[in-house]
């Protein structure tokens, strides 16, 4: 398959004659808009050169032959075909996973060797993070200084601290009434499934193929449809870094079809998913209806962000402004429901405005830039519904509301004041760059309200008082609760959540759990009475 470049060259200060003579010669993608090429643009070089399943460590095309466009958010243009897997090719993942578990070196290898396999991973993403952050961004429209600066470091981060657990991982001797000796072996499950969502794919990446290599698990791994692209390139790396051929396997494609078959595989023996609550509820029950496999789950939220009456206000509005609209607002734990303390309610208001009208959209390679494009066509179209949503029910659309721009998925950035808490937009998952400003005016008020969710993947808190902190942290019903920050991500600090938003944890050491078994081993001390 041919491979596309997003070229070095445009680098250059480009006037729209010079631009299209480089389309014309194929070696550039389109740009997001005229006005946008002629500043200065950050892109480094990229190829995508992985567009092929990757199966028993080969990049292979999919059994049907079938292929499906994958898109430039900032243009709807299709900047690649990429092998589309379905039942068979989940099949033939899951042999080459299940060879790799049973027979190959993986599981029997010893936890050095694992951990040294994982160390080298990371430095080669370490070395090619920068055509990686390219390859993010130009896949899914986030900011290039987001996934070049944050997401890419942390990828490799995250692959550094599981490389760290690899040796580390070991069972107890326990105590057991009776003549018997009594350990525990803490062994892998085996064939991991993992499906991951398009919002933050190299990351979702890591929180999952991390801790499931480390445990000495095999995988099939199936990429969400709007980005396939950086996972293959990184397994790539995974080659080059000495991983055996069929420990990880990367199946593309559609989740009601590869999705689905990796769910209700039955000799996958973990599944473990991030994206929508609704898609969650299927994989459940997929899993019970097919071999009763483990199931973690990392779905959706609502999350409340309380904004005390002692806290700095400046301080608050820039905090409450990055927790819902960094990522575009296409985050799972974003900020989504801001409630702020009736005294400061006011100015904090007129400044949560004043920062979003300040936002800086435009094409994600820009220097400079907060805000891209959301990432389809779909979710542009739910983002603009749920907005007329929040019209239609009274709260009051401060700034925003419309497409920005006449390309691509751009949204401006929305501040609705006056939410009630039965509103949509007060209830549901937006997924965009909407803020929703709520006025409360007692703590036990806030609690019930900020808690009275079908979600409760995370919470952020504002506040100087320490007895304050002290009772939200202990009443909110949440995986996290933030208390002045929020989207502190640690490769060590565990995520997950209550309620509708998911079962399990993930990141930390309470992600090791997930990928293992625990065996109990019994046997009697010498000289025992029927000996
Ligand atoms: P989704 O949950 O449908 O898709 C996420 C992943 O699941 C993708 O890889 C997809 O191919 C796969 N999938 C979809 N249907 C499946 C099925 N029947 N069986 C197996 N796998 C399946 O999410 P979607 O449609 O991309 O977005 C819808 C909403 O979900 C968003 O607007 C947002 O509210 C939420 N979402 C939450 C995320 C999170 O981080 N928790 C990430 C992405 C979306
Ligand atoms: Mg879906």
């Amino acid at each position: 398959m041919a491979a596309r470049r997003l070229s070095s060259l445009f680098s250059r200060s480009l006037t729209s004659g010079s631009a299209s003579k480089l389309l014309s010669q194929g070696r550039t993608v389109s740009r997001f808009s005229t006005a946008a090429a002629t500043e200065k643009l950050i892109t480094p070089s990229v190829d995508i050169e992985y567009t092929r399943l990757l199966i028993n460590g080969h990049f292979v095309d999919s059994a049907s032959g079938k292929t499906f466009p994958t898109y430039d958010p900032r243009t709807g243009e299709v900047i690649a075909h990429v092998a589309e897997g379905d039942a068979e090719d989940v099949n033939r993942a899951v042999a080459a996973a299940r060879k790799a578990f049973d027979e190959g070196p993986w599981p029997k290898m010893s936890a050095y060797e694992r951990s040294r396999i994982l160390l080298r991973f990371a430095d080669l993403v370490e070395k090619h993070s920068e055509e990686l952050a390219a390859l993010e961004t130009w896949n899914n429209g986030k900011p290039f200084e987001q996934a070049a600066k944050a997401e890419l470091p942390m990828f490799a981060r995250l692959f550094h601290y599981y490389a760290g657990w690899a040796d580390k991982i070991h069972g107890l001797t326990v105590p057991a009434d009776g003549p018997y000796h009594v350990h525990t072996l803490h062994e892998p499950i085996g064939v991991a499934g993992q499906i991951i969502p398009w919002n933050f794919p190299l990351l979702m990446f890591a929180w999952k193929v991390g801790p499931a290599l480390a445990c000495g698990n095999t995988i099939v791994l199936k990429t969400a449809e709007q980005t396939p692209l950086t996972a293959l390139y990184v397994a790539r790396l995974f080659q080059e870094a000495g991983l055996p051929p069929g420990v990880l396997n990367i199946v593309s494609g559609y989740g009601p079809t590869a999705g689905a078959a990796l769910a209700s595989h039955m000799d996958v023996d973990k599944i473990a998913f991030t994206g929508s609550t609704d898609t969650g509820k299927i994989i459940l029950e997929m899993a019970a209806k097919s071999n009763l496999k483990p199931v973690t789950l990392e779905l959706g939220g609502k999350s409340p962000f309380i904004i005390c009456e002692d806290a700095d206000i400046d301080q608050a509005v820039e905090l409450a402004h990055f927790a819902l609209f960094f990522n575009q607002g296409q985050c799972c734990c974003a900020g989504s429901r801001t409630y702020v303390h009736e005294r400061v309610y006011d100015e904090f208001l007129e400044k949560a405005k004043a920062r979003a009208l300040k936002r800086t959209v435009g094409d994600p390679f820009k220097k400079g830039i907060e805000q891209g494009p959301q990432i389809d066509s779909e979710q542009f179209q739910k983002v603009l519904r749920y907005i007329k949503s929040g019209i239609e029910s009274n709260a009051t659309l401060e700034c925003g509301g419309e497409r920005f721009g006449s390309k691509g998925y751009f949204i401006q950035p929305t501040v609705f004041s006056n939410v009630q808490d039965d509103m949509l937009i007060a209830q549901d998952e937006i997924f965009g760059p909407v803020q929703s400003i709520l006025k409360f005016k007692e703590l036990d008020e806030v609690i019930r309200r900020a808690n009275s969710t079908r979600y409760g993947l995370a919470a952020g808190v504002f506040t100087k008082n320490i007895n304050t902190a002290n009772t939200l942290t202990r009443a909110l019903r949440a995986g996290t609760v933030w208390v002045n920050c929020f989207d502190v991500f640690d490769a060590a600090i565990p995520f997950g959540g209550y309620k509708m938003s998911g079962i399990g944890r993930e990141k930390g050491i309470y992600s090791l759990h997930n990928y293992l078994q625990v065996k109990a081993v019994v046997t009697p001390l010498k000289n025992p009475a029927w000996l």
